[in-house]
This record gives C-alpha cells, sequence and structure tokens, in this order.
C-alpha cells in the first residue's frame, strides 16, 4: 500500500488522471480493453471533468461503477448521472463499453442484472484494471457501510444494500463486495478535504481494529493499493505515510 500527499482537491485530480491515462496506455499496449470502475460522490467529478478533455482510445475502454443508488439515472443522486455529465455526454464512447448499473430497477433485480453483466464480461474473477474508490466520514467506500452483512460477502461480486440512516443520499444500493475490487489490478482511493482527516488517519492506522472500518477490508489480492490524498485530508497522518 502506498500514500501519495498532494496539494489540494485540484492537484489530487491531475494526479489521479495522469493515473488513469497511464493504466489505460498500459492495458491498450498489451492489446488488453482498458476496464476501470469509478467512484461516485462528490471527489472525483473534477478529475472527470480532466479526463473528458484528454485524448485517450475510449473506443477500448469500458466503463463500470462502484456502486450506484437505486435511482433513475437523470436523478440527481445518481452516480451515472454525474458521470454522465462530467464525462460520458463529452467523449466519443461506444455505448456497450458503458456499464451501468440499473438503478431505476428494483434493487435486487439491479445487483444481479450488474453481477450477471460483469460475469459475461470477466469470466471468472472481475479483474479490473483500476478501480477509484472514496472514503465516507464513517469509513465507508462504495457503498459498504459500517456492519453491513456485505462487508461480509465472500462468494458474490454485487450485492443490494438498503440505506435508511445517515449518511445520505438515503436509498438502497447496489455495491461490488470486497471480493470483487480486491481482484482488482489497481485500487486508488481519493480522499479529499479536512473532513477526512480524522478517518483517514483511522483507517490508515498499522493494525485495523478488531472490527475494521469497510475502507480497511480495500486489500488487493494481486493488485496495488495507492491512497491520493490531498493535504487537507492528510494532516493527521504520521510523517512515515507520506510518498
Ligand atoms: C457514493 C460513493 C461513496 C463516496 C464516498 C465519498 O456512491 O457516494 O461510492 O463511497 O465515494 O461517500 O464521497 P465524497 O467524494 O462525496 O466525499
Amino acid at each position: 500500500m502506498k500514500t501519495v500527499i498532494v496539494t489540494d482537491v485540484n492537484s489530487l485530480a491531475r494526479a489521479a488522471a495522469d493515473i488513469f491515462v497511464a493504466q489505460a496506455q498500459e492495458a491498450l499496449q498489451a492489446n488488453r480493453r482498458f476496464t476501470v470502475a469509478l467512484s461516485g460522490g462528490s471527489t472525483p467529478r473534477s478529475l472527470y471533468q480532466l479526463l473528458a478533455d484528454i485524448p485517450l482510445a475510449w473506443e477500448n475502454i469500458h466503463i463500470f461503477w462502484g456502486d450506484e443508488r437505486c435511482v433513475p439515472p437523470d436523478h440527481a443522486d445518481s452516480n451515472y448521472r454525474m458521470t454522465a455529465e462530467s464525462l460520458l455526454s463529452r467523449i466519443r464512447i461506444p455505448t456497450e463499453n458503458i456499464h451501468r448499473i440499473a438503478g431505476e430497477l428494483p434493487p435486487d433485480e439491479a445487483a444481479l442484472r450488474y453481477e450477471n453483466e460483469l460475469r459475461q464480461f470477466f469470466g471468472d474473477a472481475p479483474r479490473f484494471d483500476l478501480i477509484l474508490l472514496g472514503l465516507g466520514d464513517d469509513g465507508h467506500t462504495v457503498s459498504l457501510f459500517p456492519d453491513s452483512p456485505a462487508l461480509h460477502e465472500r462468494t458474490r461480486w454485487v450485492v443490494a444494500v438498503p440505506h435508511a440512516t445517515p449518511p445520505p443520499p438515503l436509498a438502497p444500493r447496489v455495491t461490488l463486495t470486497p471480493v470483487a475490487i480486491n481482484a482488482a489490478r489497481q485500487i486508488v482511493f481519493l480522499v479529499s478535504g479536512a473532513g477526512k482527516a480524522e478517518r483517514l488517519a483511522e483507517v490508515l492506522q498499522p493494525r485495523p481494529a478488531a472490527q475494521p472500518l469497510p475502507a480497511q477490508l480495500i486489500q488487493p489480492v494481486n493488485g496495488d493499493l495507492l491512497w491520493l490524498v490531498d493535504k487537507p485530508a492528510a494532516t493527521l497522518l504520521s510523517t512515515d505515510k507520506a510518498g
């Protein structure tokens, strides 16, 4: 695991864009489709806006999501809508390369459909080239919330989870499970802002608590984990964390 500290949210977006481009070029040069699972929330929006202006071989890039709120794709809380506004509407990418989670469906049906699509696409293991993740104030990531049964899921790659208590939005979710995320080649957490400092320091403690936070369950089995954080979020990190 590696932690890189950058100045602010704009340099976070630029550093993340550099990683995205490098990973995409590596996959494409190896004649592999580049597969990326995008994060929802607000932090990655500026990254997606940057990527929209970078010439990439989008015809060989497949976009997935780490999670989705169970709302229609044009709903203000839809992760897909945020991505469509900041990226998808501004690039030429084949429709079949966009693997949207059908948030408009009943949660269990949406989860099953997404899992089937992943299994049809990846086969034995969901080996995403890159998964982008955020960190919630309660230590959640994607829609893996503290004390959720989804944290202990060992076989399914996608589950539906109820979500009726904060953090908002209070909508059922469809989320990748830890076992699906940990199969990735490269996992990058994007964490910005002073509001995340305390939780980030807790998550990056050398020894997770007896009851690990969801974000502490993200440990790639055969891949790399990078925490890309800005200085306001890193204020409580020990100096040995940098670099
Ligand atoms: C979601 C995300 C969620 C998000 C964190 C951080 O659907 O909301 O998957 O895990 O990444 O809550 O959100 P911010 O980037 O808005 O702080």
